[in-house]
């Protein structure tokens, strides 16, 4: 098989040079035709190409490391492969290669001050990444690792400088999924993995949503279902003298509460506020995140009165002729009247509404509403890192219900 580059190109332009990303690695010809014979035998149903990008599904359970290993040598040859975590897909490159991390900027559109998770398949290699590495951190990574929680420590000189993005601190995790640690394992290297999303968008909870969002921009996607979490892990500073929760996510803040002596949440964690006005100390606070393209208006209260300004708000913009949106739970769904109405799932089970939260975003955009009206849910467990992604996709737009 003749190796040569994709014939696409994209460019973006980053402090007035251009960035060429040439995805591309030719393990594949891309002249084969979609529905013409696989290049690889164990690939034959298995694979499809979407706009250059090849489509590769894999057993979560039980993941074929031939799959693994075509996807591993795309990384280890500095291309980039989506794959999926417990938490979401994450859009892979090989952490150690500053070409191929750039490439990642380049596909997400991602701003160049956000720094990017390096993930890990091995304990120890924590060590190699990170130096100083406190008593509390080491007893975090036992007890939650592998699984949704990154640390943030003071980084050794392994990662270039663009991985981190010139900070002196870097962010490791180990995910807790057969698919990923296999395909860290396979390339050989850490992997630099931010949500494979275009940058600003909800994170992808299934190949397909990294499809609409990146196809064309990316090596490969190693489809392994619905991912089980469905926010994005916990990032938790472990540099200052009390660790500080940055964001939210799977591994929740009571958690932590138990095992660690001291910990706190950064104002940011809950995101009450305004981002912009926060102190810039996780740098991806700042940007715009998780926003579906309607505007989305988020609702907070006691239920009741809640779902009374619901009601209230969805009544005036649909007589203001606007496409309108209500994302509710199931104990409220029948209250409700609205051009697009979903449930998040039952307010007892926050897990099903983690999981529920982005996939749904992203339907009312394909439903093309103008206007989303969200129920807030309470801000505990897993619920604050559901209320951070909420209240960020608002904008800040939260009202109180009373
Ligand atoms: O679950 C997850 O964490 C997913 C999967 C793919 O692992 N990844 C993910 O990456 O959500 P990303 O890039 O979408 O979010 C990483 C967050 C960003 O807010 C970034 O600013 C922060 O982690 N971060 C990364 N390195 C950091 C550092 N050295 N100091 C402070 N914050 C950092
Ligand atoms: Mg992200």
């Amino acid at each position: 098989m003749k190796a040569y580059s994709i014939p696409f190109h994209f460019h973006a332009q980053r402090e007035g040079h251009t960035l060429k990303c040439n995805c591309a690695l030719g393990v594949y010809d891309q002249r084969m035709p979609l529905s013409g014979r696989s290049v690889h035998p164990e690939l034959k149903s298995l694979e499809k190409r979407i706009k250059g990008t090849l489509w590769i599904k894999v057993d979560s359970r039980k993941p074929q490391i031939s799959m693994i290993r075509i996807a591993a040598g795309i990384i280890r040859k500095g291309g980039l492969v989506a794959f999926p975590t417990e938490t979401v897909y994450g859009l892979g490159a090989d952490a150690l290669n500053s070409e191929a991390v750039a490439k990642i900027f380049v596909a997400k559109e991602r701003p160049e001050d956000n720094p990017i998770i390096v993930h890990i398949a091995d304990k120890k290699d924590l060590y190699r990444l990170a130096k100083n590495v406190p008593n509390e951190a080491k007893k975090l990574t036992a007890e939650f690792w592998p699984g949704p929680l990154t640390l943030i420590l003071k980084r050794s000189n392994l990662v270039p400088h663009i991985t981190v993005v010139g900070l002196d601190t870097i962010a490791v995790r180990m995910p807790n999924s057969k698919v990923a640690l296999a395909l860290i394992r396979e390339s050989g290297t850490p992997i630099a993995a931010p949500s494979a999303n275009r940058a600003g968008k909800p994170s992808p909870t299934t190949a397909q949503h990294v499809i609409d969002d990146l196809a064309g921009r990316i090596d490969v996607v190693l489809d392994g279902g619905p991912t089980k979490v469905g926010v994005e892990s916990t990032v938790i500073d472990m540099t200052t003298p009390t660790p500080r929760v940055l964001r939210p996510g799977g591994t929740s803040f009571e958690e932590l509460k138990k095992l660690l002596c001291k910990v706190r949440l950064h104002p940011a964690a809950t995101a009450e506020k305004g981002a912009r006005a926060l102190k810039a100390r996780a740098p991806g606070i700042k940007h715009r995140h998780y926003a579906p393209e309607a505007q989305l208006i988020l609702i907070e209260g006691k239920l009741n009165k809640v779902v009374a300004r619901v009601k209230e708000l969805a009544a005036i913009n649909m007589a203001d002729g606007k496409k309108v949106g209500i994302l509710a739970t199931d104990e409220t769904m029948s209250d409700y009247d609205a051009d697009v109405l979903k449930s998040l799932g039952s307010r007892s089970n926050v897990a099903t509404i983690a999981r529920n939260l982005f996939r749904l975003l992203r339907e009312f955009d394909m439903e093309e509403v103008d206007i989303i009206i969200a129920e807030g849910i309470p801000p505990k467990d897993l619920g604050l890192a559901v209320m951070n992604r909420l209240r960020r996709a608002a904008n800040f737009n939260i009202v109180k219900a009373s």
